[in-house]
């Protein structure tokens, strides 16, 4: 393994169904298969641990994304690569976290929602239009766009090992990860 590797923060943001999980696990794999410390901060996972209880108002999404960028922040900074999983609907709060991160890599896993909504992965977009979840990203609440990731896999048009050899790819280039 290169010695003179640093820690950085992969961060995938994207509606629910895009595809930011499947993503974030194919890259950990390849990641760990060539040495390196990974973690994942999964905002399903999270959200039963380091923010249980908090909900899904604008407040509550900023408070459960800070938090996710304060320990991606720790664990980048010894040397850890951390993938992070969450929708992150708020450009604003994204770019928060982007300032109080280094090395921090942001990934738009773009798919439109018509297409999230077919996958309904979850079942939680029928729960959205039926009225029985409210504040659900793309039905009654906001998703904003990412204005210039260095990655955007579109997941409508690329295949899950095509959007995971993007990411790998990019990371060389920039010289987070040594060029195989
Ligand atoms: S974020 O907006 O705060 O970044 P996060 O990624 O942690 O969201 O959690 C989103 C996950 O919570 C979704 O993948 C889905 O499984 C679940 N969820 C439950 N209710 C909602 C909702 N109202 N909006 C979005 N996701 C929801």
């Amino acid at each position: 393994m290169n010695i003179n590797y640093s820690g950085f923060t992969l961060w995938l943001t994207g509606l629910s169904g895009a595809g930011k999980t499947t993503i974030s696990q194919g890259v950990e794999l390849q990641l760990k298969t060539r040495g390196f410390p990974v973690e994942i901060l999964d905002g399903d996972v999270v959200r039963t641990h380091l923010c249980q209880r908090l909900g899904f108002s604008k407040e509550d999404r900023d408070i459960n994304i800070r938090r996710i960028g304060f320990v991606a922040s720790l664990l980048s900074r010894h040397q850890v690569i951390v993938i992070v999983s969450a929708i992150s609907p708020y450009k604003e709060t994204r770019e928060e976290v982007r300032q109080m991160t280094e090395n921090f890599v942001e990934v738009y896993v773009k798919a439109s929602l018509n297409i999230c909504e077919k996958r309904d992965v979850k079942g939680l977009y029928a729960k959205a239009r039926s009225g029985e979840i409210k504040q659900f990203t793309g039905i009654d609440d906001p998703y904003e766009e990412p204005v210039n990731p260095e990655i955007t896999c579109n997941t409508e048009q690329e295949t899950v090992d095509e959007s995971i050899a993007k990411v790998i790819c990019k990371l060389e280039k920039m010289g987070y990860l040594p060029i195989l």
